[in-house]
């Protein structure tokens, strides 16, 4: 595989580092020269990874083009680009359809859209696709894992699920501040609730069956402190306000 990357932002330096730790197939990585710092980082890092002249040089200098430029610019940037039928289109673009991209590309290329996630840089973490791909997931699982969604419906809820990034650290975020008005430094706060968070993400993998429900039984002492806490904040409107957060995500996801 010949990789090339239109658009040299975050989630680019995360699947370059990633891609060039776990495949050592890999002879050449095109990149695109937009984004220069972080064009100049990767092209810095490994010898492998090359900065096209433009966007258009990246296409012809690759078999498979991930397409990782902002929604907001996409359509333009496409259209003004010569594919080739055998190329292989990997879209991180959120929220914008296959048939629409489609529509955008002047020639039949194969087109699967994938939700990589920066932890792909320390081979870390599940990476969504769809439609399933063989060449795909060959190129993410590596990285991380994989899951192939069936449906395009289950793709979207793979994209509703990797947009609580924020809220997971606007938690912590809250929570370490109020730990700072009782009195507690922030960087003591810090320094406990991250390995919490940490020890109890790793329970749920190595108890892939178990449901949550069953989880946060067996982390809530009947009648102690953690029931407390999850019947108060469950009281107050937290799930509830989670609930509509992740209809309107969705809404948003759903409407392009
Ligand atoms: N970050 C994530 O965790 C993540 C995960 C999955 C999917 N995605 C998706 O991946 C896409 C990129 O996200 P990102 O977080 O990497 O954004 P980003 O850091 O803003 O990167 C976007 C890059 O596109 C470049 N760019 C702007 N105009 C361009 C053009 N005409 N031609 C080529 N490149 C151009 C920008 O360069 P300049 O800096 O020079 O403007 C920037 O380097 C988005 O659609 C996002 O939804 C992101």
């Amino acid at each position: 595989m010949t990789p090339g990357f239109i658009g040299t932002g975050i989630i680019t330096e995360a699947i370059v580092t990633g891609a060039l730790r776990a495949h050592d197939t890999i002879r050449k990585i095109t990149i695109s020269p937009r984004g220069a710092a972080i064009a100049a980082r990767l092209a810095q890092a490994s010898p492998l990874v090359k900065i096209a002249a433009d966007n258009q040089a990246v296409i012809d200098e690759s078999d498979v083009v991930f397409l990782a430029i902002r929604p907001q610019i996409a359509e333009e940037v496409i259209r003004s680009l010569k594919f080739s039928k055998s190329q292989r289109v990997v879209s991180l673009i959120a929220a914008v359809q296959i048939e629409t991209l489609a529509s955008w590309i002047d020639a039949e290329v194969t087109i699967t859209r994938a939700i990589p996630l920066p932890f792909v840089a320390d081979l870390q973490g599940v990476t969504a696709i769809y439609p399933p791909s063989r060449e795909v997931t060959a190129f993410f699982a590596p990285l991380g894992a994989v899951l192939e969604a069936q449906t395009l419906e289950e793709f979207d809820l793979f994209g509703v699920a990797s947009a609580l990034m924020g809220s997971y650290f606007g938690i912590m975020e809250t929570t370490a501040r109020w730990f700072e008005r009782q009195g507690m430094p922030y960087d003591s706060a810090r320094a406990y609730l991250g390995p919490i968070f940490l020890s109890l993400s790793q329970a749920a993998v190595q108890e892939p069956v178990v449901p949550f429900k069953s989880l946060r039984s067996a982390f809530s002492t009947k009648g102690g402190l953690n029931e407390q806490m999850f019947e108060v904040f469950d009281r107050s409107g937290g799930m509830a306000a989670l609930t509509q957060a992740l209809d309107q995500v969705l809404a948003r996801v759903r409407a392009r």
